[in-house]
């Protein structure tokens, strides 16, 4: 069994309730019907009953009946919500009015429920940027006890066997925080290793890149990482880390060995950590198209429960393996509290 089979089977032996905001996109519809078919999860769809109910006839798809549809507009939690919304944001200045507004959009009415305990984790994406996507669940969410910054990890299947884990490869961060601190940057190692294990059942071997391998050059740039690298490590003392590293330096043993000799982690690395958003996004995109890999996510880490955002290209295929990976961790977080 591979590693997307076994997280299908988790998620089917502990149904977690998944809420799709975005409830009358066509892709999203029908990931939902093979979702609640196979047993993945317990579909939740954010949307217009009559529009979702005229789709599914249209589309074929008798699963959905057993989806529970909610419609934004009118339903009888629509003031418990809204009570929510301003209790949380009202030091952010936001008035009744701005609240009775956004309490109907599906992307905040999502992490409401999510919140008040109506739902465990949420996949949007499809129609909408990750920005909008994000902005609420930051908003209402927020991180994790004693996480300081959400960021995003793709899981990358790639075709070369000979690094990372089989070839399988943890990248971060590749979708949040365009320019993260040492600070930041070292929380997003810490979360990235916690995927590894969590999602990928792997031990993680973290690589912090730079243009750098162990002082070759010097820049502020590059303090940056090693800085990073020296708080993750006082944090997490047991966790296996290093940097500064090169992209070769991190994955080629031989290369490694040469540039930098007695690392633990250079030639082995399985957890890529990237200093800039830039430099994730780009290399993670570099990867899956020419080099032919597979990018599982963003799957966003340091989140109090499971919100993941989805490519506006995305296949029904992505939307129902987003599902499972979020209803993982939502299984995952469940257990850890
Ligand atoms: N972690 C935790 N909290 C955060 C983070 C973070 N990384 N970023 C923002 N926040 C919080 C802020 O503290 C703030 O909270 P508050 O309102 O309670 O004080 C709230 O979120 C909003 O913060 P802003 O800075 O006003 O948020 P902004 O509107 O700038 O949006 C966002 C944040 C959406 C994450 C922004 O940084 C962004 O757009 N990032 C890039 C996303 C992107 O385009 N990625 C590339 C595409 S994805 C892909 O290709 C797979």
């Amino acid at each position: 069994m591979n590693l997307i089979e076994s997280i299908i089977e988790r998620a089917k032996a502990d149904k977690q309730r998944i809420v799709l905001p975005e409830g009358t996109e066509r892709r999203t519809l029908k990931a939902a019907d093979q979702l609640i078919r196979d047993g993945v999860a317990e579909i939740i769809l954010l949307g217009n009953p009559q529009e979702i109910d005229q789709l599914a006839k249209e589309m074929d798809l008798e699963n959905l009946e057993r989806a529970t549809i909610i419609n934004p507009k009118n339903h009888d939690k629509k003031e418990a919500y809204t009570d929510l919304l301003m209790e949380l944001r009202k030091k952010k200045g936001m008035t009744p009015e701005e609240a009775a507004s956004l309490v109907e959009d599906p992307l905040y009415l999502a992490c409401l429920m999510i919140k008040s305990g109506d739902a465990d984790g949420e996949i949007a994406g499809a129609q909408n940027t990750t920005g909008d996507v994000l902005r609420p669940a930051l908003q209402i969410i927020k991180t994790s006890p004693g996480v300081k910054v959400v960021s995003g990890a793709f899981i990358m299947f790639t075709q070369t066997p000979q690094y990372g884990e089989n070839g399988t490869l943890i990248f971060a961060d590749c979708a949040v925080m365009p320019n993260p601190n040492a600070q930041e940057l070292a929380s997003i190692a810490l979360a990235s290793a916690q995927t590894a294990r969590s999602l990928v059942g792997v031990e993680p071997k973290v690589a912090m890149l730079s243009f750098s391998t162990k002082g070759s050059a010097e820049h502020e740039m590059i303090d940056k990482v090693r800085e990073a690298t020296r708080i993750a490590k006082e944090i997490n003392p047991s966790l296996q880390i290093d940097g500064e590293l090169q992209a070769d330096a991190a994955l080629v043993p031989s290369v490694g060995a040469r540039k930098a000799p007695g690392s633990t982690i250079a030639g082995k690395a399985n957890v890529l950590v990237f200093p800039t958003l830039e430099s994730g996004n780009i290399a993670y995109k570099l990867v899956q198209r020419l080099g032919n890999a597979e990018a599982v996510g963003p799957v966003l880490q340091g989140m109090a429960a499971p919100v993941n955002d989805l490519s506006r290209g995305c296949s029904v295929d992505d939307i129902y393996k987003m599902v499972a990976i979020a209803a993982n961790q939502s299984i995952g977080m469940k257990q850890n509290k």
